[in-house]
Parts: C-alpha cells; sequence; structure tokens
C-alpha cells in the first residue's frame, strides 16, 4: 500500500509499505478515505520527538471497514468509521472510567496509546491506504448515512474537535462564561467552537496569523492579534479589567513569541495573568517530557520557568492532557448529524495522499490559507 513515512527531520514521503492487516481476532481493517495533516504531526516532522523513522504517521482517520477480525461483534464490514486518535483496550481501569486516552493495555508500560505517533506504541498511522484498527469494537465510531456526504466534518471527531472540546472541559465552561483561548490553529479554532457549543459569553483568541484569526471571526469569537500589542492587556481590557472565567492553552511546547523566539512557558504564564482569581485553566497543547532540541537548558528536560506565586495566590486550577475522544465523540457526532456543528469549515486543503509531502511543508511553513490539510488516499 502506499503510506506516508518520517524519514528524518523534515523528510517524509509516499512510499510503498507492506499493507496493513488484521493481526489479532479483535482488529479491523479500514481503508482510509480521508486522514488529516494535524498540529501534533509537526512536531514530529520538525523532528521535535524520538519517533522512529520508518514509522507511518497519522492519526486523523475516517474510512470504510473492509474486514474484521473473528472477535469482532459490533463493526461490520462496510461500515463507515471515525476512529479516534487515541487507542484503548475497553477494560483497563483508564477505559473503565472514560480516561481513553490514558488506557494502560494498548502501550504497555505507558499511558496512552496512539496511531502513528511519537512513544504512543507500535501502532502505524493512517496517511495511508489502509489502517488496522485495534479493538476495533471498542474504538470504532460508526456515522450515519450522510457518512460520505459529511466526511470533511465528520473526520474532525478524529481528534481536534474533541480536543478541543476537552479543553472546555478542563476550563469547564459554562453559560456565560468568558473565555481566552490561547492558539487559533485547528484546536484552538475547535475549541472556540466548544465554548460557544457550551454557552460562553465571549471568546477570545489569541494568535497572530492573519488567515487564522479570521477564521476566529467566523466562529463569532474575537480575534486577540499579539502582535500587536501584549495579548493579557487586550484581554484585561476587553473584561474590565477582571481577566476572563476561563482559560484554554491549545498552543504547546513549541509557543513563540511574534518574532519566532521558542518560550515554552509563555502561554500557561500569560493565561495566569489573563484568567481571574480562581478561574480555571485547560491545557490541550503539548507539553513534553523531554526535549532534547530545545533552544534552552531547562526546556531540554521539559521544564520552564512557571508562575506558581501568580497561580497560587489566585486560588487557579489547572487541567491537562490528551483528550479522551470517546468520551465526547458520540455526542458530538449526534451534532454534526444534525446540522448543530460544522467543524468542516476550517478546511483549507484538500490533497492526494501523494501530495503529502508538500502539504507537511506547506501547513508547517504555515504559509498564508494552509490552515487544516486533508488528504484522501
Ligand atoms: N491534547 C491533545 O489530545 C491534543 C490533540 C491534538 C493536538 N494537540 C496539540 O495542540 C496544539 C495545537 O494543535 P494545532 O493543530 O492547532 O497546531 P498548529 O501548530 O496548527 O497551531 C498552533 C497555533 O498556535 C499559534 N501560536 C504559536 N505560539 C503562540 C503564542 N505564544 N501565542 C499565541 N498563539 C501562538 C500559531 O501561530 C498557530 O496558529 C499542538 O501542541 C498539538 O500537538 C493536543
Ligand atoms: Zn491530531
Ligand atoms: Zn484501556
Amino acid at each position: 500500500m502506499r503510506a506516508l513515512v518520517y524519514h528524518g527531520p523534515k523528510n517524509v514521503s509516499v512510499d510503498d509499505v507492506p499493507d496493513a492487516r488484521i493481526e489479532r481476532p479483535t482488529d479491523a481493517l479500514v481503508r482510509i478515505t480521508t486522514t488529516n495533516i494535524c498540529g501534533s504531526d509537526l512536531h514530529m516532522y520538525e523532528g521535535r520527538t524520538d519517533v522512529e523513522q520508518g514509522k507511518v504517521l497519522g492519526h486523523e482517520n475516517l474510512g470504510e471497514v473492509i474486514e474484521v477480525g473473528a472477535g469482532v461483534d459490533r463493526v461490520k464490514v462496510g461500515d463507515m468509521v471515525c476512529l479516534p486518535f487515541n487507542i484503548g483496550c475497553g477494560f483497563c481501569k483508564n477505559c473503565e472510567a472514560g480516561l481513553t486516552g490514558f488506557c494502560l493495555t494498548a502501550n504497555p508500560g505507558s499511558a496512552g496509546a496512539a496511531y502513528g505517533y511519537a512513544d504512543m506504541g507500535p501502532y502505524n498511522g493512517g496517511q495511508a491506504e489502509l489502517l488496522r484498527v485495534p479493538y476495533a469494537d471498542w474504538n470504532a465510531l460508526v456515522l450515519p448515512e450522510d457518512a460520505r456526504e459529511k466526511e470533511n466534518d465528520y473526520v474532525m471527531l478524529s481528534d481536534i474537535l474533541p480536543t478541543g472540546y476537552h479543553g472546555t472541559e478542563l476550563a469547564q465552561v459554562g453559560i456565560g462564561d468568558s473565555v481566552a483561548i490561547w492558539g487559533a490553529g485547528p484546536v484552538g479554532l475547535m475549541a472556540a467552537m466548544s465554548a460557544r457549543l457550551r454557552g460562553a459569553g465571549q471568546v477570545l483568541v489569541v494568535d497572530r496569523q492573519p488567515d487564522r484569526l479570521k477564521l476566529v471571526e467566523a466562529l463569532d469569537a474575537t480575534p486577540i492579534d499579539d502582535s500587536a500589542g501584549d495579548a493579557v492587556q487586550q484581554i484585561l481590557d476587553a473584561t474590565r479589567g477582571e481577566g476572563v472565567d476561563r482559560g484554554v492553552e491549545a498552543v504547546g511546547y513549541q509557543a513563540h513569541d511574534h518574532q519566532g523566539q521558542e518560550k515554552p512557558g509563555m502561554t500557561i504564564n500569560s493565561l495566569i495573568q489573563a484568567v481571574r482569581p480562581t478561574g480555571r485553566i485547560g491545557v490541550v497543547g503539548v507539553f513534553v517530557p523531554e526535549d532534547p532540541s530545545a533552544s534552552d537548558e531547562l526546556a531540554k528536560e521539559g521544564r520552564f520557568a512557571f508562575d506558581f506565586g501568580t497561580f497560587f495566590f489566585k486560588g487557579q486550577s489547572m487541567g491537562t492532557g490528551q483528550a479522551n475522544v470517546k468520551k465526547y465523540n458520540r455526542q458530538l457526532r449526534n451534532l454534526i448529524h444534525r446540522d448543530k456543528l460544522n467543524p468542516g469549515l476550517i478546511v483549507s486543503h484538500e490533497l492526494n495522499l501523494d501530495q503529502a509531502a508538500e502539504g507537511y511543508q506547506r501547513f508547517d511553513d504555515r504559509e498564508d490559507g494552509w490552515t487544516k490539510v486533508l488528504l484522501h488516499p
């Protein structure tokens, strides 16, 4: 089969690799029809993880089931399915509690498995013609009859929509709340959409990319351009000096100032300033325990100076981590089916699998207008 293979920093190509196949009775085999490039893939693409060469990337996958193992009961050949980026087992302590981002079975010795991702188990990704889906009855979300026609919306259920939603859940966004979101990439935009869905009264989104800030407006939220002035001050001004009730971090450890200088702590410390006393912060941007290619010594060990004094003094609290996609994807699917949500509106490019390397490069360069790239194998 054809698949997008990681060969080293900024070096990916679409190669012929052995077909994905059923390996265990609980597996399903899916022919991928849409698979996205994610901001999380860029951490690997830029050589900022220890992902192994030869790995097939791709964790935002949707397609048709073409074969099931003997132990699969619920999922049928012909079903259109969207796969959560997390691979869970369904029977460990964490999966039982709905914490499927931290499965204790699928990636032994660690908590959490995913397709085509560094440190998330031996699974290949779905930027390929075929994908092996472990524990298929547990993991596959079966889509309704409009799956084909709303494929660009449903594919967002694999990651960024539930992840954006998870950010607002960790921050406990509720009716009437004011919310500040750092990052207007796909995850930040989905957090803005989710905050609206949960009844937030005011949604402010910080970035400096004009095309992305324009999408913030399209989502009925307020863009905050931090290249035009201090973002925290702009948020305090917009909330009569009070600060926002809730904050969401949707940038991650490669946060940088608008000149491009990396400062991994800048978004978290800004959130601590911008959120009101006793407010809550949800962190879904990825942070890593080790980052050997980081520019400063602390960051190499996954650390940064954290304004803990202010955080404590303000009585704030914070939730973090990978999104437990399965906790939300069914409900969000139903909203897409009923035309209440259209996350596909952020899609900027649809490419063939053979154009994937170019898609990576242009998305990574943040070329104007390259917001969300979908591949159709
Ligand atoms: N927790 C999870 O389960 C999960 C799932 C998917 C993605 N993620 C992570 O979420 C983060 C965002 O993903 P994405 O796909 O939107 O990525 P992206 O790279 O497309 O977007 C990041 C955005 O942040 C902006 N940015 C950078 N530094 C900033 C700063 N200091 N202040 C404000 N904005 C800044 C960039 O201009 C860009 O628009 C990544 O770290 C990704 O790995 C986490
Ligand atoms: Zn993703
Ligand atoms: Zn599990």
